[in-house]
């Protein structure tokens, strides 16, 4: 038998990310964009591109897209802050993009 923390447990690899936000890709879908300038990005882009964060581990934060969460809101966005992970939140296209940025802990600090 293993000891606790044997092969297999021990290989990691660094990322840059303060924090984790999920984005429903399936309700990003649904609202057909809604973020951004213009309008018509979809959420995790629009944050990502408003907070100059790059993409992958290198970034200072990481904005993933997910499947579906079971929440399934009408005209709304599920996401869910990995610092925060007992209050999904759900976002209604154009919302002010910095305001989200604090509350989903993705602020100044995140910036890349
Ligand atoms: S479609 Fe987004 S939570 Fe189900």
């Amino acid at each position: 038998m293993e000891a606790a923390g044997g092969r297999g447990l021990k290989d990691h690899v660094r990322a840059n990310w303060r924090n984790v936000v999920l984005v429903c890709r399936k309700c990003s879908k649904k609202i057909d964009g809604g973020f951004g300038p213009d309008g018509d990005e979809r959420l995790a882009r629009a944050l990502r591109r408003h907070l100059s964060l790059k993409k992958g581990r290198k970034a200072a934060a990481g904005i993933v897209e997910v499947g579906c969460l079971g929440v399934c809101p009408k005209g709304a966005v599920t996401v869910v802050d990995g610092a925060d992970s007992r209050e999904w939140v759900l976002v209604r296209p154009g919302a002010d993009l910095d305001e989200l940025a604090g509350t989903l802990h993705l602020g100044e600090n995140a910036r890349a």
